[in-house]
C-alpha cells in the first residue's frame, strides 16, 4: 500500500490531534493562574515580575504537590516532594535535560554562537583537575584577592562609598583569571572588561530574541550580537600566550620546567579536533567565565549586603579568621577550619540566593514520575526554594536569616564537611545536586570565603541606612543583588 500526500497530511494530522488531546488527558497537574492559550500569556507576565511571589503562592494553594505556571516559552512544572526530586536529578539526560534548559533560556544556539555548549569537555577539568589543584593554587588566589582588594577599594581612615556590585565583578573576574589563565593577564584591564561584560551581553541577546519568532531570530541576532566580536577580542589577547604554550608542548611534551598550571593549560592539553583552535579556546574560556563570574559576584554581594546592614557579624567573623590564620596563615587547609566565614555565605545562599528555581531540566521526552505526575515533552521541570531551603522539615525559623545555622550544627555534631557550604544535598541547592552539580563550586566557595576573610580582618563595612538591605532585582526565577548600590568602607579599627 501506499500513501498519496493528501492522505499522509490528514493522517499526521489526525495523529497530531489525537496525541494532543491523549496529552491533554494525560495532564494531571493543577496550573497556577489562567491556563486558556491567550490567557495563559498574562502568567507569562507574572512570571517575570513576580515569580517569588507566584512560587509561594502555588506552595500554599497546592500543599507541597506539583503545579505549574505558564511562562513565554512553555509550562514551568514544579515538584517540591524529595522523592521527585530524587527522581528529578536522576533522570537520564535524554528525558530530562540540563543542558537544553540552559539552551532554551538563554537562547545559546543564537546568543552564544559558535561558544555554545555542544562539547562539555571542560565540565570533568573544573571538577576534577581544577579542584584537586585548589590547595596548590591557593597562594595565586589568595595574592590575587589581596591585590584586587588594595586596587578597587582603597584602605583608608575615613568612610568611602563603593558600588558593590562592580567592585565585586571585578575582584572575581580577577581571581578567576588568575586561575584560569594566570599573570599577566589576569590583570589586563581589557580582558577582565570583556569576561565580565560578556555574561551580560548573551543574557540581553537571549532576553531579545526570546520574545522574537522564531524566523526573526537569525535575523536579529546578527543585528544585535557582540558574542563573535568578543571572541576575536578575547582570541587576540590570547594567542601569544596560545602560541608561546604550543611551541613549548612541541618541544617538550608533558612538561617543562615552569609548565603554567591553569584552565587554559589543562584546556589545551585536553582539546580535541576543532577545540584546539586558538579560537575555540577562547571562545571555552568566555563560556566559563559565564558560568563562572556572575553567579560568584551575585552570591558574595548579598552576603556583603547583610554584612554591611549588620556590621555586628563582622567581629565574630573577624576572630574567627584571625585565630586561625595566626596558628596556620593562608591556606586551604585554615579555610577549612573557617566554619563560621563558611556558614555565613551559606546562609546567604539558602536565604537569598541567586534564584529561585532549582534543577531545572528541559522535558525532551513525555515524562511520568513514579507518582503519576506527567510532564509532557516540550516543558521544564524543576523545584524551587521554597519547597527545599524555605521549609519547616528542613531549618528551624526557614524564614529568619541565622549566619551560624551552619556552624552552630557543625560545632555540635562535629560533622565537618556534611555542613559546609560546597556539599550539595537536597535540601540545599544553590549548587543543584547530582550530576550536574556545579563542577566550580569548590573553586567558587574557596574563592568567596578568602574574599569573606580577607574582607573582615582588612575592613569595616556598613550601609548609609543601619539594617536597610538594598532592594534586589527579581526577573522571572532570578534573584540579583542591588546592581547599583553603594557600600561604605573605611580601614578597620580594632
Ligand atoms: C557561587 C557561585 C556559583 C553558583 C551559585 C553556581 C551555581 C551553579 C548551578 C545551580 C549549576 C547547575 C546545576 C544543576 O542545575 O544541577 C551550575 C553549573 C555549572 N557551573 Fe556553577 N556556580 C557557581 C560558580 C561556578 C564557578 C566558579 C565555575 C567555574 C569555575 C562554575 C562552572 C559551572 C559549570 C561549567 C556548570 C555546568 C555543569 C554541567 O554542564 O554539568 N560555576 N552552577
Ligand atoms: C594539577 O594539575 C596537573 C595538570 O597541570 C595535573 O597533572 C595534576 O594531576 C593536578 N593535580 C591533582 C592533584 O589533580
Ligand atoms: C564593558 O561594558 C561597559 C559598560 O557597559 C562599557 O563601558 C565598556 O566599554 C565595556 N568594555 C568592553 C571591553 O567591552
Ligand atoms: C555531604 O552531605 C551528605 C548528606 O547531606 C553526606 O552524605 C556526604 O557525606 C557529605 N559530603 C561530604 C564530603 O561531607
Ligand atoms: C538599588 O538600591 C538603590 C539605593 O539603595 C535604590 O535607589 C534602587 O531603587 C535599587 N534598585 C532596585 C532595582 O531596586
Amino acid at each position: 500500500m501506499s500513501l498519496d500526500p493528501p492522505t499522509l497530511t490528514y493522517g499526521l494530522i489526525l495523529l497530531g490531534t489525537a496525541l494532543y488531546f491523549l496529552n491533554w488527558l494525560k495532564e494531571n497537574v493543577p496550573a497556577l493562574g489562567p491556563t486558556a492559550p491567550l490567557l495563559s500569556y498574562w502568567g507569562a507576565c507574572k512570571f517575570m515580575t513576580n515569580c517569588q511571589e507566584m512560587l509561594a503562592e502555588g506552595h500554599t494553594k497546592f500543599g507541597g504537590r506539583p503545579f505549574r505556571m505558564a511562562t513565554f516559552r512553555h509550562w514551568q512544572y514544579i515538584v517540591s516532594d524529595p522523592k521527585l526530586l530524587d527522581e528529578l536529578r536522576r533522570a537520564p539526560d535524554d528525558e530530562l535535560s540540563f543542558v537544553e534548559a540552559v539552551s532554551e533560556a538563554l537562547e545559546l544556539e543564537y546568543a552564544m554562537g559558535v561558544a555554545a555548549p555542544k562539547d562539555m569537555y571542560h565540565v570533568p577539568i573544573i571538577r576534577t583537575t581544577l579542584t584537586r589543584n585548589l590547595s596548590h593554587l591557593y597562594g595565586g588566589i589568595y595574592e590575587e584577592i589581596c591585590s584586587a582588594f588594595a586596587d578597587c577599594i582603597p584602605v583608608k581612615d575615613e568612610w568611602t562609598a563603593v558600588p558593590a556590585m562592580a567592585t565585586i565583578m571585578q575582584v572575581v573576574a580577577r581571581t578567576s583569571a588568575r586561575i584560569f589563565v594566570g599573570l599577566p593577564l589576569c590583570r589586563n584591564q581589557e580582558f577582565l572588561d570583556i569576561s565580565v561584560n560578556h555574561t551580560t551581553d548573551v543574557v540581553k541577546t537571549g532576553l531579545i530574541l526570546g520574545v522574537l519568532p522564531a524566523s526573526l531570530k537569525p535575523i536579529v541576532n546578527r543585528l544585535i550580537n557582540r558574542v563573535d566580536r568578543t571572541i576575536d577580542r578575547t582570541y587576540d589577547l590570547l594567542s601569544s600566550t596560545i602560541d608561546e604554550r604550543r611551541s613549548m608542548m612541541e618541544q617538550y611534551g608533558d612538561d617543562w620546567p615552569d609548565k603554567p598550571n591553569d584552565l587554559l593549560q589543562w584546556l589545551m592539553e585536553a582539546a580535541e579536533g576543532a577545540e584546539r583552535e586558538p579560537r575555540a579556546l577562547a571562545a571555552r574560556l568566555l563560556m566559563v567565565d559565564f558560568a563562572a563570574i556572575h553567579t560568584s559576584s551575585m552570591s558574595f554581594t548579598h552576603a556583603l549586603y547583610h554584612l554591611a546592614a549588620y556590621p555586628e557579624y563582622i567581629k565574630p567573623l573577624r576572630e574567627e579568621v584571625e585565630g586561625i590564620i595566626a596558628e596556620d596563615g593562608w591556606s586551604k587547609d585554615s579555610l577549612q577550619k573557617m566554619r563560621k566565614v563558611d556558614s555565613f555565605l551559606k546562609e546567604c545562599q539558602r536565604y537569598e540566593g541567586i534564584g529561585s528555581l532549582f534543577l531545572e531540566r528541559k522535558v525532551l521526552k513525555d515524562y511520568t514520575f513514579s507518582d503519576g505526575t506527567f510532564v509532557p515533552k516540550g516543558s521544564c521541570v524543576s523545584t524551587s526554594k521554597m519547597a527545599t531551603h524555605d521549609q519547616r522539615e528542613y531549618y528551624d525559623d526557614p524564614c529568619v536569616f541565622k549566619p551560624w545555622r551552619f556552624s552552630d550544627v557543625r560545632d555540635e555534631t562535629d560533622e565537618g564537611t556534611k555542613h559546609q557550604m560546597a556539599n550539595t544535598s537536597m535540601e540545599y541547592l544553590p549548587f543543584g545536586v547530582g550530576k550536574h552539580a556545579c563542577p566550580g563550586r569548590f573553586f567558587a566557595a574557596n574563592e568567596l570565603k578568602t574574599m569573606m576573610a580577607h574582607l573582615v580582618v582588612t575592613y569595616d563595612v556598613r550601609m548609609e541606612k543601619p539594617e536597610e538591605i538594598p532592594r534586589m532585582l527579581c526577573f522571572g526565577p532570578t534573584t540579583s543583588p542591588n546592581r547599583t548600590a553603594k557600600v561604605l568602607f573605611k580601614k578597620r579599627k580594632d
